[in-house]
């Protein structure tokens, strides 16, 4: 069996936001040829997309093709919208989670979902977050790794991750809004430099701020292997270590003691960093996330697992156990 537990996905077309709200930013979806789509920023081009974005049917086809039974659903991070008024991303919040709730209610053996919650308002993103939870049937949230430059330890959030302890919902934490992205415009660095450095200020700020030594049952799970943080893991605990008057302030915690406590998808294209991966994290932490259906992702879902020297009890713990065990589910709802 395969989970993928990173993969995104967006409505087919919905109504003009910026008429709806007044003011622009908004992203939507020109069908300008059958199959493609180019996603418009206002009238700036943003990427071009296809069909098995939205389309749950070509999705299935194309992911049974890579021996996937499940993908876990969230949506494209440049929808999170926390820029905007709260009112209006959590309209638009409530009409994505609608469309995924849509989608695992059809197919329920295929798809798990994930809202999007608008953390601009911690109140307004709790409530949304108990409906897609009580409501909508989701598992959990994706969340960006930083709310308008605003940190993950930030006092305001704490209460959504307190309410999704509660809830016993899963967060996906998933890079956006880049820190440094005007300044490396060139060479897509936001993507391949930022987001990972994003990744890892994520973990730090959720370590360094107690957040999961306050919440020990709050479910994380980090794209990108986790990005830049196991391979600087050292550098991290070292600073602890030397500057505790800079990093231990809020929790005294050893920020390796949180190794093994939360999760990441194997999304690292490499098997030298998938190895060094499981030295870090541990066998049981990694689940499959391909991305799909952006080419960054791994573009064979689980391949990098399967072409792996491992075991096939550690092959079956990455390839799905592990994603089971992360959102609390039994194999049996899928078969
Ligand atoms: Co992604």
């Amino acid at each position: 069996m395969k989970i993928d537990i990173h993969t995104h996905i967006l409505p087919k077309d919905w109504s003009d936001l910026k008429e709806k709200y007044g003011y622009g930013g908004w992203i939507h979806l020109d069908h300008h040829l059958t199959g493609c789509a180019r996603m418009m920023k206002d009238d700036h081009f943003f990427r071009e997309v296809e069909s098995n974005l939205w389309d749950p049917g070509i999705r299935m086809d194309e992911f049974s093709g890579f021996g996937v039974d499940v993908q876990v659903l969230s949506t494209v991070p440049i929808m999170f919208s926390y820029w905007a008024k709260a009112d209006d991303a959590l309209d638009l919040s409530k009409l994505l989670n609608d469309h995924i709730a849509a989608v695992i209610a059809e197919f329920p053996k295929r798809f798990i979902g994930l809202g999007t919650i608008p953390l601009q308002d911690s109140e307004k993103a709790i409530k949304e977050l108990e409906r897609c939870i009580n409501e909508l049937g989701l598992a959990g949230v994706q969340i960006g790794s930083n709310v308008n430059g605003m940190n993950l330890d930030d006092d305001s959030l704490y209460s959504v991750f307190e309410a999704a302890a509660e809830l016993g919902a899963v967060i996906f934490v998933h890079p956006w809004e880049m820190m440094g992205e005007n300044d490396m415009k060139k060479y897509w660095l936001p993507w391949l430099v930022g987001m990972p450095a994003e990744t890892s200020r994520a973990i730090c700020s959720m370590i360094f701020g107690g957040i999961f030594e306050r919440l020990p049952n709050l479910r994380v799970a980090f794209a990108h292997g986790g990005g830049s943080f196991p391979a600087t893991v050292g550098r991290v605990q070292h600073g602890f270590d030397v500057r505790p008057d800079l990093c231990a302030v809020d929790s005294t915690v050893n920020p390796t003691e949180y190794l093994g406590k939360f999760w990441v998808d194997s999304l690292v294209h490499e098997p030298d960093t998938l190895d060094f991966l499981i030295k870090k994290v541990g066998v049981e932490k990694i689940a499959l996330g391909s991305d799909y259906p952006f080419p960054l992702g791994e573009l064979e879902p689980g391949k990098l697992i399967e072409d792996s020297n491992y075991s096939d009890e550690i092959k079956n713990k990455l390839l799905f156990q592990n994603a089971l065990d992360w959102l609390r589910l039994d194999q049996e709802k899928f078969i």
